[in-house]
């Protein structure tokens, strides 16, 4: 694969900050301003966020993570990956571990996918085949935001639902498909030696209490943060909260 495209700003540890699905670094928007403090790194994925698109795998990104960032000088960072960019961390915690000083999940999980959550992908595969993608952001919005964000913060909404229309149709049914061909990542959780966050928010419709607790079983010693008013997206519904428990999880990290 070609290089990421990566933004980098700022100055101290290097921490990347991998965006989910059919996103783009404009979610991170509220974490620059941690640049005071580390050298921020934002990875574009391929035909999302306006960045050209060609065909990968959650192994493939991951490999051309490792790769760019080596180009650029950098050999080890603390890696963070949202939903999506988790299952790319977690591929990059099993391929490229040595490049590793610290792991965060945010609002993502170890799993493979069920049989549902397969035959689901495909369906949104078929239906932008027959129709396009335009409708991909209406349906994501209603699963990525808590219920409560979305009826009392429609501007929020509207910035996430503009981040979503710059993926590319062949992005997205390509992430699908990678991310249905993921396979299980929970013993990584259990057996990595890096200081390990995971970062949930308490109204996360895809990622339940239940699940979120079954993943912080899986690592009792990780650093935990649970925000309430959150779903799937932490760091735009409650970026104050969401940075301060990631600059106390950060700062915690040699
Ligand atoms: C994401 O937010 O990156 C995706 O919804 C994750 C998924 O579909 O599993």
């Amino acid at each position: 694969m070609n290089p990421l495209s990566i933004e980098a700003i700022g100055s101290g540890k290097p921490v990347v900050f991998i965006h989910g699905f059919p996103l783009s670094p404009a979610i991170w928007e509220n974490q620059r301003e941690l640049a005071t403090t580390y050298k921020l790194l934002f990875p574009t994925l391929p035909g999302m966020g306006g960045a050209g698109w060609e065909p990968f795998t959650i192994d493939t990104l991951a490999d051309a993570l490792a790769t760019s960032l080596t180009a650029m000088g950098i050999s080890r960072v603390i890696l963070l990956g949202h939903s999506m960019g988790g299952y790319i961390a977690l591929s990059f915690a099993a391929r490229h571990a040595s490049m590793l000083s610290g792991f965060g999940l945010v609002a993502s999980h170890p799993y493979a996918d069920s049989s549902e959550g397969k035959s689901g992908r495909l369906q949104m595969i078929e239906r932008i085949r027959q129709e396009g993608p335009d409708f991909v952001s209406d349906v994501m919005i209603q699963k990525i935001f808590a219920p409560q964000t979305i009826s009392s913060r429609p501007g929020l909404v509207d910035q996430a639902r503009a981040i979503m229309k710059t993926a590319k149709a062949e992005a997205i049914i390509n992430s699908q498909e990678a991310m249905s061909a993921r396979p299980d990542r929970s013993f990584l959780l259990v057996k990595m030696k890096m200081p390990v966050g995971l970062f949930f928010g308490a109204k996360d419709l895809s990622i339940t209490a239940a699940v979120q607790k079954d993943i912080s079983a899986l690592r009792p010693s990780a650093y935990l943060s649970v925000l309430p008013d959150s779903g799937h997206m932490p760091m735009m519904e409650q970026p104050q909260e969401f940075n301060a428990t990631l600059h106390d999880f950060l700062s915690s990290i040699q």
